[in-house]
């Protein structure tokens, strides 16, 4: 199994000055800490490149939000992996709740997406996850199911990372049981088996939807969870770190 990964996203939030907080975050992991556990912080596009520079003396790594499948192109306000590998990101998270919901994206453009960041040298963190909705229905194996099938390329453990967030639990204060969870990411590993083999079975697995530094060791314990997407909790360095520290 690989090094587990906690990524926190700040989605549309943070100005240079935020940037800090990478500081505060680096200082805060200590060798130990940094043997144990990835550390990444994903800031709004333009901020990538500041963030990259104030990273490099530290062990956090620097990811984008979002990427156009293509590289370069008459795509006006886009940002492709290959910008972003350039400003120094090592990768992107693509298929968020919010941009399918937001900006209509399905499994084809996610899955799009995540080829274009496996082209850039980028790690690609692909998210899944089901509705309140789809919950109370029973369906989220199903959902989950055919996300993972629909969203994810071929690409090896080192490449493709999947985040396991359902969408009733972002930015909620809700949290699913350990026991769904676990059950969500059993899942989601045996499709991973099937549909990418050996690499599949080393894929990380992140857990998301309001994780705090108060559940972060309970949620980080269940089999199969391999870390952990953060939104508002990333956005503070003591919060962050309060979760990344569930690794000590
Ligand atoms: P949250 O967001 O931690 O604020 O719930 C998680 C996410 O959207 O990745």
């Amino acid at each position: 199994m690989q090094k587990p990964l906690v990524a926190g996203n700040w989605k549309m939030n943070g100005l240079a000055a935020s940037l800090e907080q990478i500081d505060l975050i680096g200082a805060g992991i200590d060798d130990a800490l940094r043997a144990q556990v990835d550390v990444m912080i994903c800031p709004p596009s333009i901020l990538v490149a500041q963030a990259v520079r104030k990273a490099n003396e530290s062990s956090v790594l620097i990811g984008g939000q979002d990427c156009h499948a293509m590289a370069s192109g008459a795509h006006t306000g886009d940002v492709s992996a290959e910008m972003l590998k350039d400003a120094g990101a090592s990768a992107v998270i693509v298929g968020h709740s919010e941009r399918r919901a937001d900006h209509g994206e399905t499994d084809v453009v996610v899955k799009a997406k995540a080829e274009a960041a496996l082209r850039a040298g980028l790690i690609a963190i692909i998210c899944i996850g089901e509705t309140r909705a789809q919950r109370e229905a029973g369906s989220t194996l199903g959902i989950v199911g055919s996300q993972l099938a629909g969203s994810v390329p071929p690409g090896t453990a080192g490449q493709i990372v999947i985040a396991y967030e359902p969408v009733w639990a972002i930015g909620t204060g809700l949290v699913p049981s350990v026991a769904d969870v676990a059950e969500v990411h059993a899942f989601v590993r045996t499709q991973l088996e099937a549909s990418h083999g050996a690499e599949g079975a080393k894929m990380r697995i992140l857990y998301g939807g309001s994780v705090k530094s108060s559940n972060a060791r309970a949620l980080m314990s269940v089999p199969h969870v391999n870390g952990a997407l953060v939104g508002g909790a990333s956005l503070m360095a003591a919060d962050f770190l309060g979760i990344v520290g569930a690794y000590r």
